[in-house]
């Protein structure tokens, strides 16, 4: 196994402020929130200014060293300023950064390491084209593209689903928070029960992954099938193989490979958005490669970019091709610096076989988490792939009544222990690790240690704590 220690700045967390957010960082916030628009977000719950990071430690202006659990939302796979990556980009700074589309030598490995890296029964049936530089243009692209190619222009997508903030990728983001100071900004989305065993609308009880995936995937037929579902017939079907916003669910093996299948059939294209899941976060290059579906088109982002950098396209297969050129333009879509770092970060992934490591550290850490499960009355449910990993936590395991304060608490109270990461699920109750993939075994150690030190904290005092939430929450 690949030791990853010298990729980080450290392996544990160091707290030396009183209180987070220190004095620097406190400043420094003030003075965001002076002169930066009110919809700045993630200082809000996680209060730092961040000075430097390296690997899975971000260390804040006030001395603070935090183990990243969040990664940049799931961005830094390789970790904060991975510097055998950085080394490639800046080596193609030198000579070129922006080109539009023209071709370049940069460009063309990238794609061919992209293709490449699919499975062997698909290597052949696919291309890949670039869009604008974040994930939300890439399921733009997509959904233009299903609607080029069939002609019809309805959507299903899927409760707790998350594709980004521009006009379609945002009308088929599931959360109603995100949407309702704005009319409908694209019609014909239309949301559909995702596959999530925890909490099926349709089955029941322990061990109920496959006969949920079927009962999901029956409603999908039979909405599609159905001609008094109410849904006219769609161009396409769009899901995250794994929820990330919704809170790090799998979907059922079965769900997929039946989903797709059924869906070809009545000429609907099938989208797998692997912005977040993607890039080796479950331990394959995409998350769809655990099973045998074969989506049509693919959206790709976040890890793509190797050190963070902006990129995002689709991978597509060769039969859905309806637009021709110049049907989906912009300036900027495969910048050079960042196909660098797409360069860079898959050759870094097969050196140093990162695969395996996120596949091996995921299943070490849900170990621990496991553990903590049996010992805590609030986590409900520990459950993920590789390293996306999410702890869904309930009022009590029998009901399964979601815990959004504890999970809230939980975050804050791992924040001043040196711990980040990011809240999602379909509850708001779900912590979701995302960490850099390159994590060692004592990082996890350290994040699980925090975790567990946090949790044996508010159990025993946490309904004082409630009381005293505003103390603790940064004012905004
Ligand atoms: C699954 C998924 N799709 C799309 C997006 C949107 O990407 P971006 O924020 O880069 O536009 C995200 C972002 O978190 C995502 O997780």
């Amino acid at each position: 196994m690949t030791d990853f220690s010298k990729f980080h700045l450290s392996e544990s967390a160091k707290i030396v402020s009183d209180h987070i957010p220190g004095k620097e960082s406190k400043k420094m916030i003030a003075l965001q929130q002076k002169i930066e628009g009110s919809v700045v977000s993630y200082p809000r719950g996680i209060p730092i200014a961040i000075k430097k990071a390296k690997g899975a430690v971000i260390e804040d202006v006030d001395g603070n060293q935090f183990l990243d659990f969040f990664a940049g939302a799931g961005v830094v796979n390789l970790g904060h300023s991975n510097e055998e990556v950085l080394a490639r980009v800046f080596e193609q700074q030198k000579n070129l950064i922006h080109a539009l589309d023209f071709p370049t030598q940069n460009k063309m490995d990238a794609i061919t390491k992209m293709l490449n890296a699919l499975p062997d029964r698909l290597k052949g049936e696919y291309k890949v084209s670039f869009g604008g530089p974040t994930g939300s243009d890439a399921v733009e692209a997509a959904i233009k593209l299903a609607k080029i190619k069939t002609g019809r222009d309805t959507i299903l997508a899927f409760s707790g689903g998350y594709h980004g903030m521009s006009a379609a990728a945002l009308a088929m983001t599931s959360d109603v928070h995100y949407r309702k100071k704005l009319g409908t900004s694209v019609a014909g989305i239309h949301f559909i029960p995702y596959s999530y065993p925890y909490r099926c609308p349709f089955t029941e009880g322990p061990n109920n992954e496959e006969s949920s995936g079927e009962a999901c995937y029956k409603y999908i037929k039979m909405t599609i099938e159905n001609s008094h579902s109410g849904i006219p017939l769609p161009a396409a079907i769009i899901m995250e193989p794994i929820q990330g916003e919704g809170g790090n669910i799998p979907a059922q093996r079965n769900f997929l490979e039946k989903t797709v299948k059924m869906a070809r059939e009545h000429g609907i294209v099938v989208i797998f958005d692997e912005i977040q899941c993607g890039f080796f976060r479950s331990g394959k290059f995409l998350a769809f490669m655990h099973t045998d579906a074969v989506p049509d088109i693919i959206t790709v982002s976040k890890g793509l970019g190797g050190v963070g950098l902006p990129i995002a396209g689709l991978i597509y297969r060769k039969d859905v091709e309806a637009w021709g050129p110049g049907d989906h333009i912009g300036t900027f879509r495969g910048n050079q610096a960042s196909l660098a770092a797409t360069n860079g970060a898959f050759d870094f992934v097969e050196k140093y076989k990162v695969a395996e490591h996120a596949t091996e550290m995921g299943n070490y850490m849900m170990s621990l988490l496991s553990e903590l499960q049996e010992a805590s009355t609030y986590i409900g449910e520990v459950r993920g792939k590789g390293l996306m990993i999410g702890v869904e936590m309930v009022k009590d395991k029998a009901t399964k009544e979601p815990y959004p304060e504890f999970v809230k608490l939980m975050k804050q109270t791992c924040l001043q222990k040196g711990l980040l990461f990011e809240v999602g699920g379909h509850y708001s109750n779900v912590i979701r690790f995302v960490p850099p993939l390159i994590i060692t075994r004592t990082i996890v150690e350290n994040a699980v240690e925090i975790l567990r030190s946090a949790l044996s904290e508010l159990d025993k005092g946490f309904n004082k704590r409630i009381e005293n939430e505003q103390s603790v929450e940064f004012a905004e």
